[in-house]
C-alpha cells in the first residue's frame, strides 16, 4: 500500500493496481498547484464529508477518470445526479470493494454542501488492503467512539486531522492515537488556511516525547507501507 499526500486532505491511496483518491481539494489550493488531476487515473474517490475543501474535484476527477465515489448515502446522491457513479454507505457499514474492505466510520463535524444543501453526517474509512490497515479519521473533533477502532482493526497508520479550529489539534490528535492504537500517525488539514497554520517542529516534537511518530508530509510525498 502506498500512501501519496495531495495537500489538505487530500490522498492518494494505491492498493496494488487500484488508485484511491480521498478527499480531493487539489486545483483550488494554491499550495498543491504541482498536482495534475488529470494524471490521477483514480478508480475511487472516497469522500469523508460535503464540504468544500473535501469535494472541491471530485466531480472532475469522476468524469476524467471514470472513478466510483464512495461516501456517506447523501453524498452519493448528489453525485449521481451529476452523472457520477457512486457507491453509497453510511456509519458502521463495511463493503468487500476488489481492491479490499472499506468501513464508514463516526466523525464528529458537519456536512453541508456549498450550497448549503445537506451532506449526510460527516464520516471516515477504515481500508484494508494488501494486509494493511488505515484509518482515515477525516473532519473530526477527538471522539469517544476512536476508542472501536482498536476492536475491528489493528491499524498500520492512520491519517487524523492536525490543524486545529476546524478539527482537533495536536494535542486532542496524541490522545486520538492512544484511543485509536496506533503510534504512526499521518498530519492532515493543516496549513492550507491562515486558521490551521501549524508549528510543524513543536507538533512532531510533542508526539515524539509521547513515543509517536507524526508525518507531516510534503505535497507529493510519499510512503510505503
Ligand atoms: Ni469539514
Ligand atoms: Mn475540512
Amino acid at each position: 500500500m502506498k500512501i501519496t499526500f495531495l495537500g489538505h486532505a487530500s490522498f492518494l491511496i494505491e492498493i496494488e493496481e487500484t488508485k484511491i483518491i480521498v478527499d480531493p481539494f487539489i486545483t483550488p489550493n494554491p499550495l498543491a498547484e504541482d498536482i495534475n488531476i488529470s494524471a490521477l487515473n483514480a478508480d475511487y474517490i472516497l469522500v469523508t464529508h460535503a464540504h468544500e475543501d473535501h469535494i472541491a474535484d471530485v466531480e472532475k476527477i469522476a468524469k476524467l477518470s471514470d472513478a466510483v465515489v464512495v461516501s456517506n448515502f447523501e453524498i452519493v446522491s448528489y453525485f449521481e445526479k451529476l452523472g457520477v457513479s457512486g457507491h453509497p454507505m453510511n456509519h458502521g457499514g463495511t463493503w468487500e470493494f476488489d481492491f479490499g474492505k472499506v468501513t464508514y466510520t463516526n466523525a464528529v463535524h458537519s456536512s453541508s454542501f456549498p450550497d448549503g444543501s445537506y451532506g449526510g453526517n460527516p464520516g471516515g474509512f477504515l481500508i484494508e488492503g494488501e494486509h494493511k490497515v488505515i484509518y482515515i479519521a477525516g473532519d473530526t473533533a477527538l471522539t469517544m467512539d476512536m476508542k472501536l477502532i482498536p476492536l475491528k482493526a489493528k491499524l498500520d497508520v492512520a491519517i487524523l486531522p492536525v490543524g486545529d479550529n476546524f478539527t482537533m489539534g495536536v494535542d486532542d490528535a496524541i490522545i486520538a492515537s492512544d484511543f485509536i492504537e496506533c503510534s504512526k500517525i499521518i498530519g492532515c488539514h493543516f496549513d492550507t488556511f491562515g486558521y490551521i497554520e501549524i508549528d510543524h517542529e513543536a507538533a512532531i516534537k510533542k508526539f515524539y516525547d509521547k513515543d509517536k511518530d507524526l508525518m507531516l508530509l510534503k505535497i507529493g510525498e510519499q510512503i510505503q507501507l
